[in-house]
C-alpha cells in the first residue's frame, strides 16, 4: 500500500478537530460506527463495565460521554470530566444511575433512548407473567431432573390468565404496551399511577386505582414505574402481606422497586405464589444468591431490550443525542430536566 501524505494529514487534522467522547461499552455497530465517524472516540473494550475510577479517569477532559445503566454517572464523575463536557447520553430509557440535578446545574443535557423499546419490554412482562403462571421454569426442571415419566393429571399445575386481574403499577409506554397485550389474553386490568388521568387509563381498558386495591385485587401484577425515592421499596414486605396468595409479581422496571429479601420470604413462606424478574437488586444477583433456591423465582439478566432491532435503534438514538450534544445542538431525545 502507497504512503498517501494527504491522506494522512487530513486524518490526523480530523483527529485534532473532531470532539473527544468516552463511550463506556461496545454497542451495536448502527450508533457506534456513526459515533466513530463524527468523534475521537475512547471506547472501554471490556466486557464488564469500566470500574468508577476509570470511568473518572477516562472521562477527564471530554466533550461528551455515552454511557449505559451500569455506569454511575454523578457528579464527580462530570467534574472529573471538566467544564467542556457538553452531553451525557445514555444507551436506555432509564436513567436512575445519572445524577440529574447535578447535570442539570452543570448545565449539562442528558439523552436517553425512549419509545423504541417499550414493545420488547412489554414482550418480555408478558413472557415472563406466562413463564410463571404456567410454571415454565419447573417443568424444564423437572424434566433435566428426570422425573417426566408420564402424562400426570395434576402435576405442574398453573394459573389461568383468561379472566383473571392484571394490576400494572405505572402506566407510561410500556405499562400501555403490556394493557395492549393483556386485551389478547381476556384479563382485567388495574392500573396504579399517581398523577395520571382515568381516561388515559381508560384508552387501554384499565380502571386507575390507589395502591392497596390494586394489591387486593390482582391476580397478577406487573411492575413499569420508574426507580425514583417514592418508588424505591415500594414492593415490600407489607406490601406483599397484601397480595393474594395465589399472586404472581412480575418486574421488568428497574430491581430496587421490590425489597428482595421481603420477596424473598414471601415467596418462601407462600405469601405469594410466584414472581419473575428481569431486574433484581443487587444486579446482577450473586450466583449464591438465596433467591435462585426458589423454585417459583424465575430470574432473566436483564434482557427487555435485548432484540436486534430494539438495540439497534437504542444505539442509534445514543449516538445521535451524542453527536448533536457535542455540537451544541439540541439532543433529539433529551431526558426533561428534573
Ligand atoms: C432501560 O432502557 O432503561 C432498560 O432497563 C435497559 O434497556
Amino acid at each position: 500500500m502507497g504512503y498517501n501524505r494527504g491522506a494522512v494529514i487530513k486524518q490526523k487534522r480530523e483527529w485534532i478537530v473532531k470532539p473527544k467522547v468516552f463511550v463506556t461499552r461496545v454497542f451495536p455497530d448502527a450508533g457506534l460506527k456513526l459515533v466513530q465517524e463524527a468523534c475521537n472516540a475512547d471506547i472501554w473494550p471490556d466486557v464488564m463495565p469500566p470500574p468508577y475510577a476509570v470511568l473518572k479517569e477516562r472521562s477527564r477532559g471530554v466533550d461528551g460521554l455515552l454511557c449505559m445503566i451500569t455506569d454511575r454517572v454523578d457528579a464527580a464523575v462530570m467534574d472529573a470530566a471538566g467544564p467542556q463536557l457538553k452531553v451525557i447520553s445514555q444507551m436506555a430509557v432509564g436513567v436512575d444511575n445519572i445524577d440529574l440535578n447535578a447535570a442539570r446545574v452543570r448545565g449539562i443535557p442528558v439523552g436517553h433512548t425512549p419509545g423504541v423499546l417499550t414493545e420488547a419490554t412489554a414482550d418480555l412482562a408478558f413472557a415472563l407473567l406466562l413463564a410463571a403462571a404456567r410454571r415454565l421454569l419447573e417443568g424444564v426442571e423437572y424434566i433435566r431432573a428426570g422425573r417426566w415419566r408420564t402424562w400426570e393429571p395434576k402435576a405442574l399445575l398453573g394459573a389461568d390468565l383468561n379472566g383473571a386481574t392484571l394490576g400494572i403499577i405505572g402506566l407510561g409506554r410500556i405499562g400501555k404496551a403490556v394493557a395492549r397485550r393483556a386485551a389478547g389474553f381476556n384479563l382485567s386490568l388495574l392500573a396504579y399511577n399517581p398523577g395520571l388521568a382515568p381516561e388515559e387509563a381508560a384508552a387501554v381498558n384499565a380502571r386507575l386505582v390507589d395502591f392497596d386495591i390494586l394489591l387486593r385485587e390482582s391476580d397478577f401484577i406487573s411492575i413499569h414505574t420508574p426507580l425514583t425515592p417514592q418508588t424505591r421499596g415500594l414492593i415490600n414486605s407489607a406490601a406483599l402481606a397484601k397480595m393474594k396468595r395465589t399472586a404472581i409479581l412480575v418486574n421488568t422496571a428497574r430491581g430496587p422497586v421490590v425489597d428482595s429479601r421481603a420477596l424473598y420470604d414471601a415467596l418462601k413462606n407462600g405469601v405469594i405464589a410466584a414472581a419473575a424478574l428481569d431486574v433484581t437488586d443487587p444486579e446482577p444477583l450473586p450466583p449464591d444468591s438465596p433467591l435462585l433456591t426458589l423454585p417459583n423465582l424465575l430470574v432473566v439478566p436483564h434482557i427487555g431490550s435485548a432484540s436486534v432491532w430494539t438495540r439497534d435503534q437504542m444505539a442509534l438514538m445514543a449516538a445521535r443525542n451524542l453527536i448533536a450534544g457535542v455540537r451544541g445542538e439540541p439532543l433529539p431525545h433529551a431526558v426533561p430536566k428534573p
